[in-house]
């Protein structure tokens, strides 16, 4: 069975922060960036994000340029890609813009999560018990008998932090925009894990792009570079 190609997609302040510690979601791309990443979104076949980032964001996920919708139309593909959120308790407040927009969406849960959101989410979204515990590998074959042949993976810590824990990310892009947040109760990029070869395995760096101020950097973790 193949499974998606997993893209972790993020931005960070040029001291690794993914958001600053207030209620307000930090803006950290410009209108360029949000442009490139509507890009990414729209050439794949589902998009994810933390339970964590859902209810603090309150995101919609979608594809915003109408022309690259057309395009996924004309291509035989759905007109958005399939949304899917992670959680384990099941904590999702029904009310949130994710189900409200866009196209079809999948909750991977727990069976206790998936006991919970039973009645909340019913007729909003499919939700799809893992077990006693998520496991992303398992996920990305479910994923794979699916048809999604392109992940794009947008966050948060938690989950970037799994996917590469597990060896499971393909592609990184990794934007760097250049403000500082220095407060220690922000979000990084990532937390501390223990990351197959660290600290000493490299990632090929596939390309660097400049997008207005930004920096795009486009690693590949699994190909290890001599
Ligand atoms: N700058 C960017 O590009 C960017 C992008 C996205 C998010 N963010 C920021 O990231 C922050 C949120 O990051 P976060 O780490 O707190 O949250 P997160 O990664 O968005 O979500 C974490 C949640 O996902 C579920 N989950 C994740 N891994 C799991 C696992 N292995 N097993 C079971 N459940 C799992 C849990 O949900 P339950 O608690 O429901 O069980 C967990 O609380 C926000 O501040 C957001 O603004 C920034």
């Amino acid at each position: 069975m193949t499974r998606p190609h997993v893209l972790l997609s993020v931005a960070m302040s040029v001291d690794g922060y993914i958001d600053d510690a207030s209620s307000e979601r930090l803006r950290l791309s410009d209108a360029a960036d949000f442009d490139r990443v509507d890009q990414v979104r729209a050439d794949s076949d589902a998009i994810l994000i933390g339970a964590e980032t859902l209810r603090r964001d309150n995101p919609r996920l979608l594809v915003d340029s109408a022309d690259r919708r057309a395009a996924r139309i004309a291509a035989g593909k759905p007109e958005y890609p399939l949304k899917i959120t992670v959680t384990a308790s099941g904590d999702l407040d029904p009310t949130l813009r994710f189900w409200h927009h866009g196209g079809a969406k999948l909750v991977y849960t727990t069976d206790a999560g998936a006991t919970r959101l039973a009645d909340t989410l019913s007729g909003l979204a499919d939700v799809v018990p893992l077990g006693t515990d998520l496991d992303f590998a398992v996920l990305l074959d479910d994923l794979g008998r699916r048809g999604i042949g392109r992940l794009m993976v947008e966050g948060g810590t938690r989950i970037h932090t799994a996917f590469l824990a597990a060896d499971l990310a393909d592609e990184i892009h990794l934007a760097v925009a250049p403000l500082l947040v220095g407060d220690s109760n922000a979000p990084r990029f990532l937390d501390p894990a223990s990351y197959p070869g660290a600290p000493h395995r490299r990632m090929h760096l596939a390309d660097v792009t400049q997008v207005g101020d930004i920096a795009v950097l486009r690693y590949l973790p699994k190909a290890i570079h001599p």
